[in-house]
């Protein structure tokens, strides 16, 4: 296709006068070159038309979905390029290709494309999304692991211990054939975007470790392990999504969106790593310690962690956190609780994470109607704040001059009320923000002018693909 339209376009140069010639002639060497370098980069990246479906059957693919519109899929171009290279070199199965999904809008949705760019792994019939950061090292190794096989075999002692160094969290199956292992694999073959799953005979665990029955599902993590209990810990994939996490956490943006499928509270440790006072260590080694003296009480409910400083809470919450300070997150519908007053002992945090389970504590925030008309006039906000913390220069014309014009005519519209202008000129702002506000999003959504917050959650409720699971 692209070459095509290369060629075309020389066609339409040749029509131009002749004192362009010049120019056209510098052109066209200059589409040769990239003629040539594209072709190079075909062989890493292939470009997918609407054949894809019929010829795609018998290979592991990893496809990036893009839009020619959206920047956030030109930045992933390189990445991309370096992802396709990097498998090809490494001999891996995976075919890496891209398709503009708004030339080939069908088989876009067909694949259940929602946003640009959508990365999917597409293996047999199951297709996995990956939603990791765009970097070539996490991309690559979403890419071999969900080819790979759901379950890797552990047949070794020292296979345990290397993958024990390598791997945070470790599920293990141990036993033989059971209804079970049947489950493990069925859990694994759906999660495996998220993590790895092995399974391994009892021997080659140290002696340390002592199942009480077989057959078994293991978690390793946190300097222990954890064995999946079928009766206090419901079914077995919502166990694994539980435990995928180590106990504590650095937490950032990225990983509280991850953990909010998980479906727990988020307790954190709003600190800051450079503090003189240590104050912020204080509160951090406290939280570890809750973490993992109190894992029976609170893991089934609690995530816990620290965060470097309170920028992301404060947008979070459009607010203002003290640092350091305990705050508790959840996630599922956008209230938080923070304590009464400032967190000194074990005892207080422990009060505090007690009372925000048995529901005496105060929430605030929420995904209220009052809360959303609150988070439009904060993004309005925060987006001309950071315009003119950029370039303030451009920051005053943009808003300057309109609210200046705006303010003249309601002074003389209004000579006497003043107050009631204040609306309308946020509405103002609002509607000149919409191209920065794009650029805030990590993703473009499918059309353009569909954005707005409703699109957004739909975005993160329809996380995953009926396809994608083959059983439940
Ligand atoms: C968190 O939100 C979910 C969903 O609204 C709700 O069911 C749950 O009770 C909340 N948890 C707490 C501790 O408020
Ligand atoms: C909830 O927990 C807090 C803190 O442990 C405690 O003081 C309070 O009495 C509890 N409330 C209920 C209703 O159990």
């Amino acid at each position: 296709m692209r070459t095509t339209s290369r060629f075309s376009s020389c066609i339409s140069c040749l029509l131009f006068p002749l004192e362009a010639m010049a120019e056209v002639k510098a052109s066209l060497f200059c589409g040769v070159v990239a003629a040539v370098l594209s072709s190079a980069v075909f062989a890493f990246v292939e470009d997918l038309d609407d054949t894809f479906k019929d010829t795609r059957v018998n290979d592991i693919w990893l496809v990036d979905f893009y839009a020619p519109w959206c920047g956030y899929c030109k930045k992933l171009e390189p990445v991309w390029h370096d992802v396709g290279v990097e498998l090809k070199t490494s001999g891996s199965p995976v075919r890496v290709g891209k398709m503009d999904a708004t030339a080939y809008s069908g088989m876009a949705s067909e694949f259940g494309v929602r946003g640009y760019p959508t990365i999917k792994l597409l293996k047999g019939d199951l297709a996995y999304n990956y939603k990791g950061p765009r970097t070539k090292d996490d991309i690559v190794e979403f890419a071999n692991r969900v080819a790979g096989p759901a379950v890797r075999a552990l047949p070794s002692k020292q296979m345990f211990e290397h993958m024990l160094k390598r791997h945070d969290v470790l599920f293990v199956y141990v036993g033989g054939e059971s209804p079970l292992k049947e489950k493990y694999n069925d859990v694994a073959s759906e999660l495996i975007v998220y993590t790895y799953f092995f399974s391994a005979p009892e021997e080659v665990f140290p002696e340390s470790v002592t199942l009480p029955e077989l057959p078994a599902v293991v978690v390793f993590k946190d300097g222990g392990y954890f064995t999946y209990d079928e009766y206090e810990d419901a079914s077995l994939s919502s166990w694994v999504n539980k435990e995928r996490f180590q106990g504590y956490l650095q937490i950032d943006g990225f990983t509280l969106y991850e953990l909010g499928e998980t479906g727990k509270l988020v307790a954190i440790a709003v600190i800051d790593e450079k503090d003189p006072k240590e104050e912020s260590g204080r509160l951090k080694t406290l939280i570890q310690r809750v973490a993992k003296e109190y894992r029976e009480l609170f893991n089934r409910d609690f995530q816990f962690g620290h965060m470097d400083g309170n920028d992301y809470i404060n947008s979070l919450i459009m607010g203002e956190v003290t640092v350091p300070s305990v705050i508790i997150l959840n996630t599922s519908n956008e209230q938080y609780f923070l304590p009464s007053e400032p967190i000194e002992t074990m005892e207080q945090l422990v009060q505090f994470i007690n009372g925000v389970l048995n529901g005496s504590a105060q929430a605030y925030g929420g995904d209220g109607f009052i809360q959303r008309i609150k988070r439009v006039a904060f993004d309005a906000r925060s987006t001309i704040m950071s315009v003119f913390r950029s370039s303030p220069l451009l920051g005053c014309f943009l808003f300057g001059l309109p609210l200046g014009v705006i303010s003249l005519m309601c002074y003389g519209i209004c000579t006497a009320e003043s107050d009631d202008g204040s609306d309308d000129i946020d509405a103002h702002k609002r509607e000149g923000l919409t191209d920065e506000e794009e650029e805030e999003e990590e993703e473009c959504q499918r059309t353009p002018e569909l954005e707005g917050p409703d699109e957004d959650e739909e975005d993160e409720a329809g996380e995953k693909d009926p396809d994608e699971k083959k059983t439940d």
